[in-house]
């Protein structure tokens, strides 16, 4: 059985699949997740022999956690380490014209997910003295006008962080990194993500896919729990 083993949610292309590959190659058996088989599919290849298999699942949808992580544990004998909750909307939108739906879109997917996947995953994550790690954004702190659904989801999300922290203190450690503006590696950057917040790079910087994954590392290596770690240019 490995020992260290990874699910990453929305990881069939851009950060959730480089994340997935550079764990694969600093020796994790990934399962990759996504909606979308066929990008998945082509996703697991370049991930290889390490890529354990996929799973799907809307995580907008209630119940569906719980799916993805016992059909996750199926595909690697029971074994779980490392949980990213990677998966994200992106909406962008005036106040003016957001909709309940864009709310509902936002916090399902970016707040509400990431809990109950770690809730899912949580008995074997003590088991495995493992780790959930949230991906955030500067949308959190700071709260972008264009996005306001989305920096509140964030600034949820990395409550939940620390709250998950707290209660699992001893027994699952929980961290969130929060990127500026990532750049991918190039055959993963087809130009389908999102736009970004405008400002947010000239603010930030800019950093590699990589180094979103060696603070993962890091973090997944040591004591640390509760954190969110912001990268780039404060
Ligand atoms: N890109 C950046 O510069 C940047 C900077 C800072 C932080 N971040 C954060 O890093 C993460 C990844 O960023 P990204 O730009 O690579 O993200 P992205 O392309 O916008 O989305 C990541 C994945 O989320 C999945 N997803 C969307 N809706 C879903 C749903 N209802 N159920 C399940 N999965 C769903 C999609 O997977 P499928 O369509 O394959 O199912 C998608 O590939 C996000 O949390 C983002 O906020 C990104």
């Amino acid at each position: 059985m490995a020992l260290h083993t990874a699910l990453v949610t929305g990881s069939a292309r851009r950060l959730g699949l480089a994340i997935a590959r550079d764990l694969a190659e600093a020796g994790f058996t990934i399962v990759l997740h996504s909606r979308d088989r066929v990008a998945a599919e082509k996703a697991a290849a370049t991930v290889g022999d390490r890529c354990a298999g996929i799973v799907s699942g809307d995580l907008t949808q209630a119940f569906t956690a719980k799916g993805i992580v016992g059909d996750a544990l199926k595909l690697t004998g029971g074994h779980l380490s490392l949980l990213v909750n990677n998966a994200s909307a992106f909406l962008r939108r005036t106040p003016e014209r957001t909709t309940h739906e864009d709310w509902d879109l936002e916090l399902d997917l970016g707040a509400r997910a990431p809990f109950f996947m770690a809730q899912a995953a949580h008995p074997t994550l003590v088991a495995t003295k493992g780790m959930v790690l949230n991906i955030s954004d500067y949308s959190a702190p700071e709260g972008w006008p264009a996005y306001t659904p989305h920096s509140a989801a964030k600034a949820a999300l990395e409550n939940v962080t620390r709250t998950l922290a707290q209660a699992w203190e001893g027994r699952v450690r929980v961290n969130a990194i929060s990127p500026p503006t990532v750049r991918l590696p190039a055959d993963l950057d087809d130009g389908s993500g999102p736009e970004h917040q405008p400002g947010a790079g000239a603010r930030h910087g800019f950093i590699p896919a990589s180094a979103v994954t060696s603070t993962l590392l890091e973090l997944y290596m040591s004591d640390r729990t509760g954190e969110v770690v912001r990268l780039g240019t404060p």
